[in-house]
């Protein structure tokens, strides 16, 4: 349905260590585990397979280690359809991230940044030409990674998408000009010192966002309470699809690839925002991390 557009995402590339219990231990405490697995994960892989699923001819730019994690991950990339030219494989260990699980859904998760942490700016943002439609990026690489390829990408009039995740007060005036810069709600909190808890909370975030970004749009995920878009002048909440919580895992990413592919295909950040609420309420139900991204067919019926 949207083959007609490019897409690259630089960013993390993981393997996600999902151990499942019913309530995390406290300092000291032993408890027992339900069960655990491996999961293809990763913050920019999880968005890359998000787009691939949704039609994008997409492109993945990250490094992983020639190890088993990363033969593995790999290979789940190219058999989503995602173009691996941009990956490079001399990493010192691949990503992992270490996910506990909760009976109610909710995880903690421990990260080992490895390669993702390895990946050089100035060849990542090579890898952006000839530009392509749409690029996504997030926090789970190195800032001058981040920097230097959200800098190629506005130069190019590439529609540049900041996903915010994980939680850390990256210099947002270094990449200004973004088309949307979208954090989550601890991420609001590591970047404005505001958690945003009520509409006013929300409004004076996503003020101190706009002018520390410039970004055109700021889209607060808001997890069950869904969203929030501020446009420089109005802020619209859009409430989320209810469904049965199994995993909350990813589905920050899985927002941001649909969204991303909606604004980038109807100039409308309403419309992209709603379908990123109902891509999060798909990934929420579902175990997983890249696994739990719809595809086109459950997400546009
Ligand atoms: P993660 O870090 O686990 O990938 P996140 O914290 O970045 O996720 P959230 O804000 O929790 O992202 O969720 C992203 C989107 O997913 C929300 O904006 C909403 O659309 C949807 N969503 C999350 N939780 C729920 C829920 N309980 N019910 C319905 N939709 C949800
Ligand atoms: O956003 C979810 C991702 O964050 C997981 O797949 C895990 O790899 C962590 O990086």
């Amino acid at each position: 349905m949207y083959r007609h557009f490019s897409a690259a995402v630089v960013g993390s590339i993981n393997m996600d260590l999902i151990l499942r219990m019913d309530r995390v231990p406290e300092t000291g405490e032993n408890v027992l585990g339900s069960s655990y697995g491996y999961a293809n994960g990763g913050k920019g892989a999880n968005q890359a397979v998000g787009l691939a699923r949704l039609g994008a001819k997409t492109k993945m730019i990250g490094k992983v280690c020639a190890d088993e994690n990363g033969r593995t991950l790999l290979a789940h990339l190219l058999a989503e359809g995602v173009d691996v030219s941009g990956v490079s494989t001399d990493g010192s260990q691949t990503g992992l991230a270490a996910i506990l699980l909760d009976g109610a859904g909710k995880n903690r998760i421990v990260v080992f940044e490895c390669a993702n942490a390895e990946i050089d700016p100035e060849a990542a943002a090579r890898c952006l030409l000839p530009p392509p439609d749409l690029l996504l990026v997030q926090f789970e690489t190195r800032e001058d990674v981040v920097v230097s390829c959200v800098n190629e990408a506005v130069k190019n009039g590439v529609t540049t998408v900041i996903d915010c995740g994980p939680a850390k007060n990256f210099a947002l005036e270094k990449m200004p000009g973004a088309d949307i810069l979208s954090p989550n709600e601890s991420e609001t909190l590591a970047l404005t010192g505001i958690y945003p808890s009520d509409d006013g909370a929300v409004r004076k975030a996503c003020e101190i966002l706009s002018a520390r970004s410039k970004a055109r749009y700021v889209v607060l995920k808001l997890g069950a309470r869904g969203c929030a878009v501020w446009d420089g002048r109005r802020l619209q909440f859009l409430p989320a699809y209810e469904t049965k919580v199994v995993d909350t895992t990813a589905a920050g990413d899985c927002f941001t690839a649909a969204m991303a592919l909606e604004y980038k295909r109807t100039g409308d950040i309403i419309a992209a925002c709603d379908m990123g609420n109902r891509a999060g309420s798909i990934a929420v139900s579902r175990l997983g991390a890249a696994d739990s991204m719809p595809t086109a067919e459950e997400l546009y019926k």
